[in-house]
């Protein structure tokens, strides 16, 4: 199977988790997110995730030294040499340039950049009804992508049998400090990604089917 570096962006909501783990298990390539990971850390109480809990819970971003730090880690494990799907990384230039340099390094190149466009009134619809299991992370939302179980359990199967959580920074208030902090420090990237040919995008305004349908027929 070919190599596939693959990543994508947009804001909060716009449903990069969710395309994540349809291409993840599509394509058979690693979702590399640094939310999830920072929340790996935070649930172990590491020092890491103590520090990065700060941030995270008023709705700012974790430094970027630390997440780049992260995403050094990451991409040097095994199963990231297959390629992979860059999910919330990078946020700001500064963590755009620090993976062009990685990648250089490694002799590897990014394929595509996909990003993911939805209306602002949508993301706030989607991320203060947003469920999420803690254990296999699978995404759900109170209205469009309901929970199987009642109450809202992951699944009726006994795969997976725990309790949906709602994410702390998915409040109404950390959700609108999370766009615009969005809208100041991530969305530059469309620029920086359009100038290196990278970049494409879909209407993420659309069930989450027919936007899978439209980015795999991107991304070939
Ligand atoms: P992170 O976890 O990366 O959050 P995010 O980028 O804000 O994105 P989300 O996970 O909230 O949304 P998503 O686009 O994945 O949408 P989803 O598919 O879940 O980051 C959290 C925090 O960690 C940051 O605020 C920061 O503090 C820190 N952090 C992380 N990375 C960092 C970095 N690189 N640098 C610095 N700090 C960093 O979908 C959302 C909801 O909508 C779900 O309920 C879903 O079911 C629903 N939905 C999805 N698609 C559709 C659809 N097509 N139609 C209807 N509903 C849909």
């Amino acid at each position: 199977m070919a190599t596939r570096r693959l990543m994508l962006l947009g804001a909060p909501g716009a449903g990069k988790g969710t395309q994540a783990q349809l291409l993840m298990q599509d394509l058979g390539l690693p979702q590399v997110s640094t939310g999830d990971i920072l929340r790996a850390a935070v649930k172990e109480g590491t020092a890491l995730g103590l520090e990065a809990q700060s941030y995270m819970n008023r709705g700012a971003l974790v430094p970027d030294a630390v997440v780049i730090g992260l995403i050094e880690d990451r991409l040097a494990r095994p199963d990231a040499g297959g390629g992979w799907i860059l999910d919330g990384f990078p946020r700001t230039p500064a963590q755009a340039e620090a993976l062009d340099g990685l990648l250089t390094n490694l002799d590897q190149s990014l394929e595509a950049v996909v990003l993911i466009d939805v209306p602002e009134a949508q993301l706030i619809e989607r991320l203060t009804g947003r469920r999420t299991c803690p254990l296999c992370k699978r995404i759900f939302h109170v209205r469009f992508n309901p929970p199987p179980a009642v109450p809202p359990f992951c699944t009726d199967h006994a795969d997976c049998p725990s309790a949906l959580v709602q994410r702390p920074d998915d409040t109404l208030e950390v959700v609108s400090k999370r766009l615009n902090v969005y809208r100041e420090s991530t969305e530059p990237l469309v620029r920086y990604y359009q100038q290196q040919q990278k970049l494409t995008s879909v209407d993420g305004d659309r069930s989450p089917e027919v936007v899978y349908s439209e980015l795999r027929e991107l991304l070939g």
